[in-house]
């Protein structure tokens, strides 16, 4: 649970078994500390990516039996029905969290050097696939569950470099944002969590590591006590955990 004692927080488990919570992009960075918190917090997890081999050898990796694994493509033709098997299989879902990202093959070109094939291969990746997952996921979602995108700071600040991610970035921030209004009084909880620069797997094995930053697990305690229902925020639609020292607040940091 995490817990807020003025500007501090601190990290400790909250009990949601007998829940399950399917992570878009649970084989990703961010994806695998949360996919990990949620796990040990008793929850099942159902965790997607793209790419079979490497979503085995991320199931491997975390050797858990209430970990399950399965390939969804935010683009592909086939979602609807990779999301009605997904649901019918393990759901419905107390939880949908949304952890995709794509920098694309332009590196750090700026804006005005962007093709456009460049700028529909960003915009699909980091937008459209967003869109076609809220679209396609949101009805497997159990009476009270949570759908939560996971964003990056870029949403809200210029990035220099890399301008079309965060065209998505602050085009995902509105969809989200959007569709947690139109789901006003539904029942179900929508979430945007802008995030600060983390601590990742593949960073540290290319020994780029800093302790301030915030890590993946710490990330999955507030989205366990989000579906539990305990977190402060509960009631809030826009969160910012940029700061690891002050934890999840609901105002974005002063620049
Ligand atoms: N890393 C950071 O420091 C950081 C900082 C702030 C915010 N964030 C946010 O955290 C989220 C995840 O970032 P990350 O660093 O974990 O990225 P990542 O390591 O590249 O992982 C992205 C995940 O998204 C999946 N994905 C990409 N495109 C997809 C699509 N069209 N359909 C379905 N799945 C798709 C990937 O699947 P494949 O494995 O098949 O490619 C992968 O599992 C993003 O929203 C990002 O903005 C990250």
């Amino acid at each position: 649970m995490i817990t807020i004692t003025g500007p501090q927080w601190a990290q400790t488990n909250t009990d949601i078994s007998g829940k399950t919570v399917l992570v878009i992009g649970g084989g990703g960075g961010v994806g695998e500390g949360v996919v990990r918190t949620l796990l040990d917090s008793g929850a099942t997890v159902v965790a997607t990516g793209r790419n079979e081999d490497r979503l085995n050898t991320f199931a491997e990796r975390i050797s858990n039996r209430a970990l399950h694994v399965a390939t969804l493509d935010g683009l592909g033709a086939d979602l609807d029905e990779k999301a009605a098997a997904l649901a019918s299989r393990f759901g419905p879902f107390d939880g949908v969290v949304v952890s995709i990202a794509s920098w694309g093959e332009q590196g750090t070109k700026p804006l005005l050097t962007i093709t456009d094939d460049e700028w529909k291969a960003l915009v699909e990746d980091n937008l459209t696939a967003v869109f076609r997952v809220y679209r396609a996921l949101t009805p497997t979602l159990a009476p009270g569950g949570v759908l939560l995108q996971l964003n990056g700071l870029s949403a809200d600040i210029p990035f220099p470099g890399n301008g079309v991610v965060a065209l998505g970035a602050a085009a995902g921030k509105s969809l989200t944002r959007t569709l947690a209004a139109e789901l006003d009084g539904t029942g179900l909880r929508v979430y945007e969590v802008v995030l600060g620069v983390d601590r990742t797997r593949a960073r540290q094995l290319a020994g780029v590591d800093n302790r301030r930053w915030i890590d993946g697990t710490e990330i999955g305690s507030h989205i366990a006590e989000l579906v539990a229902g305990t977190s402060p925020l509960t009631g809030e639609v826009l969160h910012y955990f940029v700061d690891k020292a002050v934890g999840p607040v609901t105002t974005p940091p002063q620049f």
